[in-house]
């Protein structure tokens, strides 16, 4: 605290004010003009969205992105999350944008920039860690779209608190949506994770933001995978997903072409799963490779697939399929480092173990698609037909579906259904000896 005022020279002068996540000084004791009006006389008028022109991402947020929102984009070091929003930036022709980074100079934004496609005619790079000054910025230039890359490396004005700390990070977030709203500009924020998966610092943060996305994808696959975890605008189980290239991103937009593309044919422990997420169905590889224990007790592993799910799946094999796993390992992998939600891939993850298991690969031309449930019985899944559909443009001859779900054959010529009701009834389609 300060003691004596370094404008009038006075002592004792100097009063603490204490801070709160949100500006009150902005708020407070100021009359906002508005009224409490009955619910009947609110008019709703058509939401607008900025179309981004980025088909992935725009799927992803909802729609398009929505004027005034605050949307954090999270996801480890280096997974891609300034390429994205850059390259987002650039797509944007003659839309006035901005990208503040407090991360990297501007020559550096700019070198990235040069691998990157697009043509943008108005995109304003500001290399800046002050949010005083990119607000100053953001009022001068009047971008349609702001990006600050990243909110652990800017800092507000009149806060102790070191970059990066929660109590810093979180009162610039709370700045920047006030900002937001009052300009009607829609802010996308970078954000790191940790190792754990966490935003890192702010839970808090999550709380602040319309919307959180996820970029996330394996260091070794090139595929990345955009996710809503939260969305105040739309739903969170859409996917958008991108191939990281030379030239920054591509928009995946047929992603089974990319799942499959691994020529494993005719390898054992290899199954093809018709999977839906989100809107989109698309087809998945899911390898599993089974050996025999090497230590006493046998290890479950899996990765893009629910670890206890596998786990309930494997005790259903052996109390209502009869096959002894307990001296086995088992190593379970959704091919190209996608997590998969789908409860109707459990059907292929139980085919690609026994396929592992016996070392008989399962015929190349048949997708299956299925839940498995504690009995063993194959449960519906929901959009049937769609998966259906998409097993039939890829070329595939034939799809294991759970019966029972009231479908016309006649409309599907292409493509031969086959119903199974168990487990059991399943293997015998799938592997015949
Ligand atoms: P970056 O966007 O810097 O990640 P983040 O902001 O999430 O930390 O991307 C980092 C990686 O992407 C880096 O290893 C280089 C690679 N990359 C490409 O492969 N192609 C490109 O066109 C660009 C710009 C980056
Ligand atoms: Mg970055």
């Amino acid at each position: 605290m300060l003691g004596r005022c370094p404008v009038c020279g006075e002592w004792g002068t100097y009063e603490e004010e204490v801070y709160d996540s949100v500006d009150r000084r902005l708020t407070v004791g100021r009359p906002s003009g508005k009224t409490a009006k009955l619910l009947q006389e609110i008019e709703v008028q058509e939401e607008t969205r900025i179309n981004v022109l980025n088909g992935e991402l725009n799927r992803v947020l909802g729609g398009g992105l929505v004027p005034g929102s605050l949307v954090l984009l999270g996801g480890e070091p280096g997974i891609g999350k300034s390429t994205l929003a850059l390259q987002v930036l650039m797509q944007q022709g003659e839309r006035k944008t901005l990208y503040a980074s407090g991360e990297e100079s501007a020559r550096q934004i700019k070198l990235r920039a040069e691998r990157l496609a697009g043509n943008p005619k108005n995109l304003f790079l500001l290399a800046e860690t002050s949010l005083e000054r990119i607000l100053d910025q953001v009022r001068e230039v009047n971008p349609e779209i702001v990006v600050i890359d990243s909110i652990q490396t800017i800092s507000t004005e009149g806060l102790e608190a070191t970059i990066g700390s929660l109590t810093q990070v979180r009162e610039c977030a709370a700045r920047i949506l006030q900002f937001a709203k009052d300009s009607n500009i829609p802010f996308i924020l970078i954000g790191h994770i940790n190792k754990e998966g966490a935003l890192a610092g702010p839970k808090v943060l999550e709380h602040i933001v319309d919307t959180v996305l996820q970029f996330e994808g394996d260091q070794h696959y090139m595929y990345r995978i955009l996710r809503a975890q939260k969305n105040r605008f739309g739903s969170t189980s859409e996917l958008g997903i991108y191939e990281m290239q030379q030239n920054g991103l591509r928009e995946v937009s047929n992603p089974s072409e990319l799942l499959l593309s691994s020529a494993s044919n005719s390898l054992s422990g290899v199954a093809v799963a018709a999977a839906v997420e989100g809107a989109r169905p698309f087809l998945i590889e899911v390898q599993a490779l089974v050996s025999s224990a090497a230590y006493g007790t046998p290890q479950r592993s899996s990765t893009g697939f629910d670890g206890r799910r596998l786990n309930m799946l494997l005790a259903v094999l052996e109390k209502r399929v009869g096959f002894k796993l307990l001296q086995k390992d088992v190593f379970l992998n959704i091919a190209g480092g996608l997590r998969v939600n789908d409860p109707a891939i459990d059907l292929a993850v139980l085919a690609a173990v026994l396929s592992s298991n016996m070392d008989i690969p399962l015929d190349s031309d048949t997708a299956i698609t299925g839940e498995v449930g504690l009995a063993g019985e194959i449960r519906p899944v929901a959009r049937i037909e769609q998966r259906i559909r998409e097993a039939a443009k890829l070329g595939f001859r034939r799809i294991l579906i759970p019966s029972g779900q009231r479908l016309n054959p006649k409309e599907y010529t292409e493509i031969q259904l086959i119903e199974v009701s168990k487990v059991t009834d399943a293997f015998r389609v799938l592997i015949k000896k």
